[in-house]
């Protein structure tokens, strides 16, 4: 049963748990016109495209190979300081096969730019990136995803994998934190 009651630190719900599962599949559908029935190595970064990659994942029936890296990330901010570092890389080999980069949301853009050409160095048949959520107005580094969830606007958001402070990420629906909350 989809969950209905707001949770008291959020101002608004900018995406509904119905929502974001339509979407889900329906990038599901996309992807599996993408890729026919090829294998598909999957590199998500955690933790942010933690419920999103298992959700995605599981709409297609593709055989698939997972490999989680991790970025540094904004701390315990609204803001991320500075470009991002690789704290853990890649651990599959990716030469000559079909690479899919999963992340929650494309923001200013350098943590995808950054992945994007590390994986590109080390020679995938093909490179997509898909992202849940994207923040088009917040864009330092020009970065496109191929696929893309929801466009939103600038505002920091939480749920669904997205954090605060490393909190948050278990709500099932996406929204905006109060402004007295982001400052706890
Ligand atoms: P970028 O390198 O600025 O594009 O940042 C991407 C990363 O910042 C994402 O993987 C998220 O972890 C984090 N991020 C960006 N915007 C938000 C937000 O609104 N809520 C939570 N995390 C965010
Ligand atoms: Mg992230």
């Amino acid at each position: 049963m989809p969950t209905k009651k707001i949770h008291p630190d959020l101002a608004s719900v900018l995406l509904t748990e119905t929502q974001i599962a339509r979407r889900v599949n329906a990038l599901g559908r996309e992807l599996k016109k993408l890729y026919g029935d090829e294998e598909i190595t999957i590199v998500t970064i955690m933790n942010g495209a933690l419920l999103f990659t298992a959700d995605l994942i599981r709409a297609i029936d593709n055989p698939v190979r997972i490999d989680c890296i991790r970025t540094t990330s904004y701390g315990a901010g609204t803001e991320s300081h500075g470009a991002p570092k690789l704290v853990h890389g890649l651990t599959l080999d990716m030469n000559g096969r079909h690479v899919l980069l999963l992340d929650d949301i494309l923001d200013t853009g350098k943590t995808l730019s950054l992945i994007s050409d590390m994986i590109r160095g080390v020679h995938p048949a093909s490179l997509r990136v898909c992202v849940l959520l994207d923040k088009k107005a917040r864009r330092v580094v020009p970065f496109e995803a191929d696929l893309v969830g929801f466009q939103i606007p600038d505002k920091f958001v939480v749920g669904y994998g997205l954090d605060f402070a490393e909190r948050y990420r278990n709500l099932k629906m996406i929204g905006v934190l109060k402004p007295e909350t982001q400052k706890a």
